[in-house]
Parts: C-alpha cells; sequence; structure tokens
C-alpha cells in the first residue's frame, strides 16, 4: 500500500465533561460528555502509508514540519491499540505530519484535533469504509478514543455524545455519535472566544488528572451529577431554555475544577486571571443580561460561550473588559459546529 491522505479535524469544547475513566476498560468515560466542535481550531494532519521494510512498521512523526520524536511515544501506543480494528498497520511504516491552524504554545490541548484527524486518516488510508458515512465516522471516533477520549468527539459536525447514558439510546462508551435531532435556534449558533489567559505547560496533565478520580472520595457523587446534567442539556438544547444552558455549562466547568482542587494530592489549574474573566463575565451578564457565559477545560484559560447574533456588543466587552486578563492580549475564536475535511 503506497498513499497519501490529508485531514483537517476541528477541536472540540465539552459542555457536560469526561473527567474519570472507568475501570478495567481502555480509555472508556466513567460519566457520559457532550460537546461542540469547534470549526475554526484545527489540526491538519498528513499520514504518508508506505509496505513496511523493515521486520516492525516505523513512525516518523513531525510537527508543523519539525521532527518530533518525542510524541512518538504515544502515537506508537495509540497505533498499537487501534491495530486490532485497522489491521494494515502491522504491515506499513508511517509518516504523520501535523499541524495546528492556532498557535502552539496557546495553551491550548490540540490533542482531541490531532487524535481526530489521525483516526480520521488511517480509516481512511484502510479503504474499507466510504468516508463520510456513518460507519466511517464511528471507526474514527473509536480510533480516536484510543488515542484521548475527547478525541472521539471531534470526528462531528452535531453536538457529540461520547459515552453511555439513558438519555440518548445510541450513545457508547466505545464512540461519539452525534446529537442530530433540531436543536433550537437560540442554542444552535454560538461562538467560543478562548481566553489565553496562561500559555504555560499544565502541572498535571489531563491523562494524570482522569486518574485521581480512582481513589477520589466525590467520584461517584460527580458522575451521578454528570449523567443528570447531560440529560437536562439534552432538553435544553432542544428546549432552547438558555438560561439552564448557562447554569449547567458553568457548574460542569466548576465541578472538573472542583474535582481537581479536591484530588490527593491536589492540585489547580486555574490562575487569578481565570477567576478574573469569569467575574467579568458574570457582572457582564447581570448588566447585559445577554447570552453569554463560561466554561474551561483542563486548564487556565476561559472559553467564553456566546450567542453569535450578539457578536458585536459581546466582542465589544471582550475588548474593553477581558483582553486585560489574557497573554498578550491573546484569544482564539471560533464558531461552533464544522466538520473534518479531506484535504
Ligand atoms: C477536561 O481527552 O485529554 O477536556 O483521554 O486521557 O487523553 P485522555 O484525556 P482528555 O481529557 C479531556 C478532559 C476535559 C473534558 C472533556 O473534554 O470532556
Amino acid at each position: 500500500m503506497n498513499k497519501t491522505i490529508t485531514y483537517s479535524c476541528p477541536s472540540n469544547i465539552a459542555l457536560v465533561k469526561y473527567w474519570g475513566k472507568k475501570e478495567g476498560g481502555i480509555q472508556l468515560p466513567a460519566n457520559a460528555s457532550i460537546s461542540w466542535s469547534l470549526s475554526d481550531l484545527r489540526a491538519t494532519t498528513t499520514i504518508q502509508v508506505q509496505p513496511k521494510e523493515g521486520e516492525n512498521p516505523r513512525l516518523t512523526f513531525l510537527l508543523d514540519g519539525n521532527p518530533k520524536p518525542s510524541f512518538e511515544p504515544k502515537i506508537n501506543d495509540f497505533l498499537k491499540r487501534i491495530q486490532p480494528v485497522l489491521p494494515f498497520l502491522g504491515e506499513v511504516d508511517l509518516r504523520i505530519s501535523s499541524q495546528n491552524n492556532f498557535p502552539h504554545g496557546a495553551g491550548i490541548a490540540s490533542s482531541a484535533a490531532g487524535f481526530g484527524a489521525m483516526a480520521l486518516a488511517l480509516v481512511d488510508a484502510e479503504g474499507i469504509l466510504e468516508p463520510h458515512t456513518d460507519a466511517f465516522l464511528q471507526k474514527a471516533s473509536y480510533c480516536a478514543r484510543l488515542g484521548s477520549g475527547s478525541a472521539s468527539r471531534s470526528v462531528y459536525a452535531a453536538p457529540a455524545i461520547w459515552g453511555q447514558t439513558k438519555a440518548f439510546a445510541a450513545a457508547s462508551d466505545e464512540y461519539a455519535v452525534p446529537f442530530t435531532e433540531p436543536i433550537h435556534a437560540d442554542l444552535s449558533q454560538w461562538t467560543d472566544a478562548v481566553m489565553i489567559v496562561d500559555s504555560g505547560e499544565k502541572s498535571v496533565s489531563s491523562t494524570d488528572g482522569h486518574a485521581l478520580l480512582g481513589e477520589h472520595a466525590y467520584a461517584q457523587a460527580r458522575f451521578q451529577q454528570a449523567q443528570n446534567n447531560l440529560n437536562e442539556l439534552l432538553q435544553v438544547l432542544r428546549s432552547g431554555e438558555v438560561a439552564r444552558f448557562i447554569a449547567i455549562v458553568e457548574s460542569e466547568a466548576l465541578q472538573l475544577h472542583a474535582m481537581m482542587m479536591s484530588s490527593i494530592p491536589y492540585y489547580m489549574l486555574m490562575r487569578p486571571h481565570t477567576l478574573s474573566v469569569i467575574q467579568e463575565i458574570w457582572q457582564f451578564r447581570r448588566e447585559s443580561q445577554l447570552p453569554i457565559c463560561f466554561t474551561l477545560d483542563a486548564g487556565a484559560n476561559v472559553h467564553v460561550l456566546y450567542d453569535s447574533r450578539y457578536q458585536a456588543q459581546i466582542q465589544n466587552f471582550i475588548d474593553s473588559r477581558l483582553l486585560v486578563y489574557c497573554q498578550n492580549g491573546l484569544y482564539l475564536r471560533s464558531a461552533t459546529g464544522g466538520s473534518p475535511e479531506k484535504r
């Protein structure tokens, strides 16, 4: 097999968070989560597949055109995990070259977009399933999950649900599925503006953070809360109750960080400016009554979510009151939704 295939894949932001893995499985979530894809924050990945030259398959990985041997062990683990469903990987050498369309060192996790793009290209390279079909995307989601859990949700334009839940019969722990029901107009056109308050390396990786849930005193209560929040959020997406949407999304972000702060050992990824941005959003929302809220991923940066129909007023708020808290005034803006693309 000699093939070169390129995919771009969006990043995603979870509304209900995946935090904690099931014991005994490989990359199975302790609770269901749901996310919006971020169409303007993407990884573009090219894979070159050739018949293997040596005894064992060989991998070369490049980031932004430069060899990144330090990433290779993690990608090799990923390739081993997905080989049972993509057996051709045992017979080929791979050169994988990836780049993001957002600045490095912005402190924005790119693993969801990166593993999403890699999984799509590898499933395409196998050549069995027709690209863009449900079966193709499901297999890509399954593979992406084995690289990074949140990556399973990046292959869909619609909000993506990952993890079994009574609230959505088609959902699975093994792959994400799209929530294809009609979404109320008040929640269908939101933007994410990510305030880069700290571009540094995280002190504790997500993978290590997940592991701390194993012995966490509040873990079971948190998993139950997440299931309840997901259930309610699906109702809210249908009904358009924006106030409930905001309450669930902000509570999810704070619960995520509360779990970090109450892990043993404890840690904290929020920074003073994280809290300042949150306070500003709350104050602006009280004053303006506009549909705006925040969420956080496992880091200090604040995702400001708002209804795009109020772009002008909210841009003015961001420029005048939030940028002072951003490192070098940096923030990244993306529409929500957006599909992967074969290039
Ligand atoms: C806080 O998917 O990065 O962003 O599966 O170990 O790779 P691994 O973890 P990862 O965890 C993401 C956690 C989160 C919440 C979320 O995206 O749901």
